[in-house]
């Protein structure tokens, strides 16, 4: 993962809890030295046991914590990349945009990026089926940067993701509905 993404981590705990929390869980951590260059990768394993760490010290399951990050990871990629929410008047066009435009020029800014397959598909009934695809298996990091990208829009939403790789399927379909 690349730093730009641990750097965030540790903005969202430093704007939550200070300083001193940030401090603690890079003490407990045993593979991260606590400096992180945006443009450079990290292994995953890093990010999950920061995270691993945070959830334990807030006595948070996995999926509260990586959902919340997904969302304060939105608003602060926003603040950086302005530019890829104004070109869109609503979500489903930004959402759709994600993963021929946007990750296209992640790709272009970061070299060899990790980044999910995501193809988008309108259905019958008004909702929008968002499938991900990734080794890494965040769907629920998704789920939060919809969310955060759906505040962003000022846009309500509900999310349902039944199909999910964590239950034994291929891919994620996260269903959006909007209200
Ligand atoms: C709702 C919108 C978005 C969704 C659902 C989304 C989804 C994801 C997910 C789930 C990952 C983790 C990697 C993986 O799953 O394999 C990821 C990585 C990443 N995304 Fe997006 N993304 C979105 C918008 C954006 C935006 C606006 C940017 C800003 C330019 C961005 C930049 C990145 C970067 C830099 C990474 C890390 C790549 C790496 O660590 O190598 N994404 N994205």
């Amino acid at each position: 993962m690349k730093g730009v993404v641990f750097n965030i981590l540790e903005e969202m705990v430093i704007e939550g809890y200070g300083m001193d929390a940030w401090n603690d869980i890079l003490d407990q951590a045993q593979q991260s030295t606590g400096i992180f260059i945006a443009f450079e990768s990290y292994p995953d394993e890093q990010l999950f046991e920061l995270v691993g760490i945070i959830c334990e010290k807030l006595n948070q399951p996995a999926e509260i914590i990586v959902r919340a990050f997904g969302e304060f990871l939105f608003s602060k990629l926003s603040e950086r990349y302005h530019n890829f929410i104004e070109d869109h008047d609503n979500l489903d066009s930004f959402l759709k945009s994600i993963h021929s435009v946007i990750h296209v020029e992640v790709a272009k800014l970061y070299v060899d990026p990790n980044l999910p397959t995501i193809e988008c598909f309108d259905n019958p009934d008004g909702t929008m089926t968002l499938r991900y695809r990734s080794p890494r298996k965040l769907c629920i990091l998704a789920e939060g940067l919809i969310y955060g990208a759906a505040k962003e829009y000022k846009q309500d939403i509900s999310l349902t993701h039944d199909v999910c790789m964590h239950k034994g399927s291929e891919f994620c379909d996260i269903v959006v509905s909007y209200k």
